[in-house]
C-alpha cells in the first residue's frame, strides 16, 4: 500500500507563516534586571540564581553563559525556557565573545570539580538535561549562507568540554528512579483545576486521572516508533505520550478507535501534484464534541553507566478540548516545567502558560536566527501570536482532521486496543513503552553516537 510520509518540515514552515503575524506586544520570555522592586518580585525566577541563591555560584554562571541570551538592550531571554534559544543557524556559543566565555566557564567547572558542589539529584538532572540540549544543538548546527565559517573547531572545543561535564553530572540508575513524579505532585498541590470548565475557558487544568490504569484517558501507541514522531525527532531527549478521552469514557474511546481502524479507505490518492502519493481521507468518522486530547512530554536522561533512561519527570502537558466539532471549536492549554518552581518544590514544578504569553518559535523552526541577522536590533516578540493561539495554526481542520497523530489510528498501523492491568504494572507511569520507543530512536542517532565517542576517547563512560 502506498503511504504518505508527512513532511513535517514543510508543514511546520507553513504553520510558521500563520504564526508570525503582527499582534500585541506581550514580552514574557525576557527579563530585564533594571530596578530593585522588579528584581525582588522576580527573585524566584531570577536568571542569576537558578541553582543557588549566590549569583556567582558557578552552576548559575554556567547556566547563564550557555542557556540565557541577552539582546542589545540588556533584556535577558530564555531564563526559564524549556528548550535553549538556539536555532540551526545560530552562531552564539561558537562565535566570539560568547564562545570564549563558554569555554572559560566550562573549564572552570571541570578544573574545580564543580559537579560535586550540588548533590540534589533534581538539580543535577536538570543541568544535565539543559547542557545535553546545547550539545545536541551544536551537533546539528549548520550555517545558512555560503562562505560562512563552519565553526567545526569551535564545535569540537565546546562539545569535548560539554561531554565531560555531562558525564560527571550523570546520576545513578537508583537516583533517576527516585526522581519525583512531578505530575502527581502538581495534582496534589491543588494549584490546578482538575477538569475542563466551559464557564472558565481560560483556566488550564491537570486531569488527576490522566495516568490512571483503565481510566478515561487512553494512551495511544505508535508502536514500534514513538507516537509523536515529529516531537520525538525535534526534542529527542524527551518521551512524548498522546492521550485521547471521549466524553463516553474508556470503552467509547476504544470503540471510536475501532471505527477509525475499520474505515474502508483511510488513505486516498493525493489530489494535487503527486497522485502517486497518498493523504489521509478527509472523511474519517468524526469524534463527538467534548473529546479531549493531551500530549505529555517527559524528560529522558542518561545514567552514570551511559545508559539512556526515561524518567517520570513531566516537562509539559498540552491539552486541546473540542468544545464543538466546528471551526474554532478547540480550547488549548499548556502547563510546563519551571526550574525555580521545581527546585522550590512548588506545584510539582509546573506552571500554566498564560493566555497572553508569547515565546520565540523553536519547534522544528529551520529559519535563520533572526537576532543574529539584525544584531543591533532589540529582540521583539511583537510579531508572534500568544503560545496558546499558535496551537491551532498547526492543529487546523475540524475535529479528527486537526488531530495530527491520526495516522496512528489507521491501517496499516495496529489497532489501538486495551491491555490487561498487568501490562501497565512495571513502572511508575504507564507511558513506559513510549519511553522505550524513544530511547531506541535516540540510541541510533548521530548526536548520541558522537557523545559516546567523546566519552570513549577520554576513557570515561562505558
Ligand atoms: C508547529 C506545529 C505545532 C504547534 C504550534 C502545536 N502543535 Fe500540537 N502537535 C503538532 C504535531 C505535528 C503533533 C503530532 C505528534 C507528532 O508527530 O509529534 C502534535 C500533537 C499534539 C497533541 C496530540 C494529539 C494530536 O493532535 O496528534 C496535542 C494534545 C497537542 N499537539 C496539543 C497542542 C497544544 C495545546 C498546542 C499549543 C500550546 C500545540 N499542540 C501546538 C504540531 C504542533
Amino acid at each position: 500500500m502506498k503511504r504518505t510520509v508527512l513532511c513535517y518540515g514543510t508543514y511546520v514552515l507553513v504553520c510558521i507563516g500563520f504564526l508570525c503575524v503582527h499582534g500585541r506586544s506581550t514580552q514574557t520570555q525576557g527579563t530585564k534586571e533594571t530596578n530593585a522592586p522588579q528584581r525582588q518580585a522576580q527573585a524566584a525566577a531570577s536568571p542569576c540564581c537558578v541553582y543557588d541563591p549566590n549569583p556567582s555560584h558557578i552552576w548559575n554562571r554556567l547556566y547563564a553563559a550557555l542557556l540565557i541570551r541577552e539582546d542589545p538592550t540588556g533584556i535577558k531571554y530564555g531564563t526559564d525556557s524549556l528548550d535553549p534559544l538556539l536555532w540551526p543557524s545560530t552562531k552564539y556559543l561558537l562565535a566570539q565573545p560568547s564562545h570564549g566565555r563558554a569555554l572559560r566557564i566550562l573549564d572552570e567547572f571541570l578544573q574545580t570539580h564543580a559537579e560535586s558542589l550540588i548533590h540534589d539529584p533534581v538539580k543535577r538532572a536538570i543541568l544535565q538535561r539543559d547542557l545535553w540540549a546545547v550539545f545536541d544543538w551544536s551537533v546539528k548546527r549548520q550555517g545558512v549562507r555560503q562562505g560562512e565559517p563552519s565553526y567545526d573547531g569551535e564545535k569540537r572545543e565546546l562539545q569535548i568540554r560539554l561531554a565531560e561535564v555531562l558525564r560527571r553530572l550523570a546520576l545513578t540508575p537508583q537516583q533517576i528512579e527516585s526522581l519525583p513524579n512531578n505530575y502527581a505532585q502538581a495534582v496534589a498541590s491543588g494549584e490546578f483545576a482538575k477538569e475542563y470548565d466551559p464557564a472558565h475557558r481560560d483556566r488550564a487544568f491537570l486531569p488527576p486521572d490522566l495516568f490512571e490504569q483503565h481510566g478515561p484517558w487512553v494512551a495511544v501507541s505508535g508502536y514500534p516508533e514513538p507516537v509523536a514522531t515529529a516531537h520525538a525527532s525535534a526534542f529527542s531527549r524527551s518521551s512524548f505520550l498522546v492521550f485521547v478521552r471521549l466524553p463516553g469514557g474508556r470503552k467509547a474511546t476504544f470503540d471510536y478507535f475501532h471505527t477509525l481502524w475499520d474505515f474502508p479507505q483511510p488513505w486516498i490518492p493525493r489530489p494535487d501534484t503527486a497522485p502517486d502519493q497518498t493523504v489521509i481521507n478527509p472523511d474519517l468518522p468524526q469524534f463527538p464534541a467534548g473529546t479531549e486530547v493531551a500530549l505529555i512530554r517527559q524528560m529522558m536522561l542518561f545514567d552514570n553507566q551511559g545508559n539512556l533512561v526515561a524518567t517520570p519527570v513531566t516537562e509539559s502537558v498540552q491539552i486541546r478540548v473540542y468544545r464543538a466539532i466546528a471551526k474554532s471549536g478547540q480550547d488549548c492549554y499548556e502547563i510546563r516545567l519551571s526550574r525555580p518552581q521545581l527546585f522550590g518544590s512548588k506545584s510539582g514544578g509546573l506552571r500554566a502558560i498564560a493566555s497572553n504569553e508569547k515565546e520565540f518559535f523553536i519547534f522544528n523552526f529551520s529559519g535563520p536566527d533572526e537576532h543574529e541577522v539584525s544584531p543591533t536590533a532589540p529582540w521583539s516578540l511583537d510579531k508572534y501570536l500568544p503560545v496558546l493561539e499558535e496551537c491551532v495554526a498547526c492543529h487546523r481542520g475540524i475535529g479528527i482532521d486537526s488531530l495530527n497523530s491520526r495516522s496512528k489510528f489507521l491501517k496499516p498501523n495496529w489497532l489501538q486496543h486495551d491491555h490487561p492491568a498487568e501490562f501497565y504494572e512495571p513502572v511508575h507511569n504507564r507511558g513506559w513503552w513510549e519511553g522505550s520507543a524513544t530511547l531506541n530512536l535516540k540510541e541510533n542517532r548521530y548526536d548520541w553516537g558522537l557523545l559516546n565517542g567523546y566519552w570513549k576517547a577520554s576513557g570515561g563512560l562505558h
